[in-house]
């Protein structure tokens, strides 16, 4: 039996590849490379020293989908199809809304086909929009998300939501990740953005390695310690062996519908990060304030005790790791594309 990865060769869809395998698991990744790389697939099984089967295919496919389904014993999905940038669903809602909701539909159609009810999704902390309520627990409202991104994401747990009460043997857990970052040890898979990163750590990094002129700061005028935004940096290998501990809890309940914050609880602002990073790798960020980004929130961090209570889950990793860990990626990948010219 396997568990489905629509997505599975990008950033956070390989790190969870390589934590399930580890674990002793079965699994079959899907991707169209929209946003990641084929390399990545011979780096989980360099990293892992085991195969899987693999199809190149969109997910909003159904005749191909059927086909995974007919072919492999599918006993869980794990969706990391959806696509992720923030600044970029505001440009294109259209696009965001068809990958993302189209293509959840269309894998659960095909679960529900095969009598496969197992699902862990990639949620997102833009689900509770502006939170009054800081550290934010899963009880806290969801809503008023800022992006379409979030959105997706909003609507897809709705769909969860109306499937587990039309019928109560699915078994569903939602994940709510807070801010990934970081890269497995070994340099070979990381976060690898195509063009000019949106968010902050890919964006550092290029500039410490002078990719990059300067990080420009979008803001220093918010109710934070230091004016600059905050957020709950996690690790990317923590996140995904959450998902390990998630699939766990389903396979043991075999049925419900739960829901996990994914975050550290801690809440560290764009200038910890910058100097957080320089500590860690002895690297220059140099930086500018720059105006505020439209549809960014002050503060963002988790109260993580649930997942810890229910799945035995907690981050272990620390910032210096996220910081160390992203540069060595990064690094790695020069030399690998200097090798390899
Ligand atoms: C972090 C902070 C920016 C870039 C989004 C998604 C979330 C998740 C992570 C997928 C903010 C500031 C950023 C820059 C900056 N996505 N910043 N200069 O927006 O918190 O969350 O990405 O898993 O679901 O919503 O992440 O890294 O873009 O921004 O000052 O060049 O860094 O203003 O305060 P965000 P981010």
């Amino acid at each position: 039996m396997a568990i489905l990865l629509p997505g599975g060769a990008g950033f956070i869809g390989s790190h969870t590849a390589v934590e399930l395998l580890q674990a002793g698991k079965e699994i079959v990744i899907i991707d169209n490379f929209s946003n990641s790389k084929p390399e990545v697939l011979k780096s989980i099984k360099t990293i892992t020293g085991k195969d899987f089967p693999f199809y190149e295919m969109d997910y909003l496919d159904q005749e191909a989908l059927e086909k995974v389904f007919k072919e492999n014993k599918i006993e869980a999905v794990m969706n990391f199809a959806g696509y992720k940038a923030v600044g970029e669903s505001v440009k294109k809602p259209i696009e965001y809304y068809t990958n993302n909701i189209s293509g959840a539909l269309v894998l659960l159609d095909t679960m529900r086909k095969y009598g496969c009810k197992t699902f862990i999704f990639s949620s997102s902390a833009t689900v509770y929009g502006d939170s009054e309520t800081i550290p934010i627990t899963e009880e806290c409202k969801t809503g008023g998300t800022t992006n379409p991104y979030g959105t997706t994401k909003l609507f897809i747990e709705q769909i969860l939501k109306d499937i587990y009460v039309s019928d109560p043997t699915w078994d569903i857990c939602i994940l709510r990740y807070f801010n990934p970052i970081g890269a497995h040890e070994s340099g070979l898979i990381g976060e690898a953005p195509q063009g000019i990163p949106n968010n902050l750590m890919p964006y550092i990094v290029r500039v410490a390695n002078g990719t990059l002129p300067q990080l420009s700061v979008f803001g220093n005028d918010y109710d934070t310690p230091d004016g600059t935004g905050v957020r709950d940096y996690i690790h990317v290998v923590d996140l995904a062996k959450g998902h390990v501990l998630a699939l766990n809890k389903l396979e043991k309940e075999k049925e419900g519908l739960y829901t996990y914050n994914l975050g550290t609880g801690k809440g560290y602002s764009v200038l910890d990060m910058v100097k957080a990073f320089e500590e860690a790798t002895g690297q220059k960020v140099p930086y500018q304030i720059a105006p505020r980004r439209p549809g960014d929130i002050a503060t963002c961090y988790a109260d993580p005790k649930k997942a810890k209570e229910e799945l035995g889950w907690e981050a272990e990793k620390t910032l210096a790791d996220m910081c160390r860990d992203s540069w060595h990626f990064i690094v790695s990948q020069a030399t690998l594309t200097k090798e390899n010219q």
